[in-house]
């Protein structure tokens, strides 16, 4: 088989570096890729944007692509899936009426409430003098959200009124384009934050392991939101019990209410769940797509092919599956971004000591990463590399990421140093 997979972050690269572990994946092709899908062996990357559903979808078809693998949300919110299905082409990730539940926080709202999926408290507003007053007689802190994709950083969670104001302003002003026509003002939660993906065919959901990231830039979790800082899977918070009320309360009740609608949602359902104190969980969102650090700490760890998987969930007979089988064990990533990150930064920066990190016995995925003319690998982005360590338990497998990424310099480097901290009794 021959796989395209669309997007060039570290959940692509892990993505490819996962399917070409099977002896049936002769070559994957990234769309557009980073320099770590440039340097793996039989893999290679096609400079078009993942926005280009005609390019894609001439280059799959004349080099007789057999699975399309969709990365990120945009395109599947802008319907590459239907579109590259009308092709003929076979495509893990779901269609654009599916991709909804990611693309816009008010319909995700208004299903879970239908399906009596558990979540927090919400109201949607068009404009900002009722959302306004809506916040004023609610208490603080209350978190204001742009209703489409804004790269992550539609979310504030105000501490006072006066900054719930500043950030339903912002939005109406056009700050996120037009993910900011609606504003959904929502209680705030507390708790610990976890990532239940799931493979479904429309039919039948089945979760991957339970992950956590890091969400905060600074360590002890503080600072702004990024992208993800790092990552550990399987998250013992998320019991087995726990994962059992998962699965009849959230993913059953969301896929049965995505069927009522006439959607045939076929691909990754990623809940993002906030657990209390007391055990209970809500879900915070939905994501139609992997999530990007978790994918380089849950992948590592399927023992079961996962073009199986996603050729099931296309042709519906994920229930005829035998269980999912996971190498015992855990993972851990570690992100080094560029300097200034979230904020502004610099590209360019020349990388060394990948191979000496992966001689740990780590793994590296690349993610804002490139090959540039003279053959150096350089920094293009925000979050640059994610260092995987696995280990028979946390402390090892955090242990390996770290002594992993001792050996990765870039002028301007950053990386926590706690990643892990609530499963381990110290940090490193
Ligand atoms: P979302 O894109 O909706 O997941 O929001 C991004 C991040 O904002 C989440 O991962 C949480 O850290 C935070 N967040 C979102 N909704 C809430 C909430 N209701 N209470 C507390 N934190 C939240
Ligand atoms: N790590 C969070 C996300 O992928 O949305």
């Amino acid at each position: 088989m021959k796989v395209l997979v669309v997007g060039n972050g570290g959940r692509e690269h892990a993505l490819a570096w996962k399917l070409l572990q099977s002896n049936k994946i002769e070559q994957v092709v990234c769309v557009p890729g980073n320099g770590g899908t440039a340097t793996m062996e039989r893999c290679q990357n096609l400079p078009l944007a993942v926005d280009d559903f005609e390019g894609i979808s001439q280059f799959a078809l004349k080099n007789t692509i057999s699975l399309v693998v969709v990365g990120p949300e945009v395109p599947l919110a802008n319907g590459i899936t239907d579109y590259l299905q009308n092709q003929g082409l076979m495509v893990f990730g779901p269609v654009k009426a599916g991709a909804q539940i990611e693309a816009s926080k008010a319909w995700a709202k208004a299903l879970m409430q239908e399906a009596g999926v558990p979540t927090a408290k919400a109201a949607v507003f068009t404009e900002a003098a009722a959302a306004k007053s809506y916040v004023r007689a609610e208490e603080t802190p209350i978190v204001v959200k742009a209703d489409g994709l804004a790269a992550g950083k539609g979310v504030t969670v105000a501490q006072t009124i006066q900054e719930a104001e500043t950030a339903i302003d912002a939005i109406f002003q056009g700050q996120f384009g037009s993910a900011g026509n609606f504003v959904v003002i929502e209680e705030c939660l507390l708790g610990q934050e976890i990532s239940v993906l799931a493979l479904t065919d429309g039919l039948t959901i089945r979760p991957l392991l339970p992950a956590q990231d890091h969400k905060r830039i600074g360590e002890g979790d503080t600072g702004e939101n990024t992208g993800g800082m790092g990552a550990y899977s399987p998250t013992p918070i998320a019991t087995p019990e726990l994962m059992a009320r998962v699965q009849t309360e959230v993913l059953d009740r969301t896929l049965t209410a995505l069927r009522n609608r006439g959607i045939d949602y076929r691909g990754i359902l990623y809940a993002g769940l906030m657990v209390a104190p007391d055990g209970e969980f809500q879900v915070l969102e939905f994501n139609c797509r992997f999530g990007d650090p978790e994918t380089q700490v849950i992948l590592p760890l399927l023992e079961t092919p996962l073009e199986d998987l996603m050729l099931a969930c296309i042709q519906q007979r994920l229930e005829k599956m035998p269980p999912i089988a996971w190498k015992p064990g855990s993972a851990a990533t570690v992100v080094a971004s560029s300097g200034g990150y979230p904020g502004d930064y610099e590209k360019g920066q020349v990388i060394t000591g990948i191979e000496e990190a992966e001689a740990t016995g780590a793994t590296v995925f690349h993610a804002g990463t490139k090959l540039n003319t003279t053959e150096q690998i350089v920094t293009d982005g925000g979050r640059v590399l994610n260092v995987t360590g696995l280990g028979e338990d946390f402390q090892q497998a955090i242990a390996q990421a770290y002594a992993g990424i001792k050996n990765i310099q870039f002028s301007g480097m950053y990386y926590r140093r706690d990643i892990g901290h609530r499963v381990l009794k110290t940090d490193l």
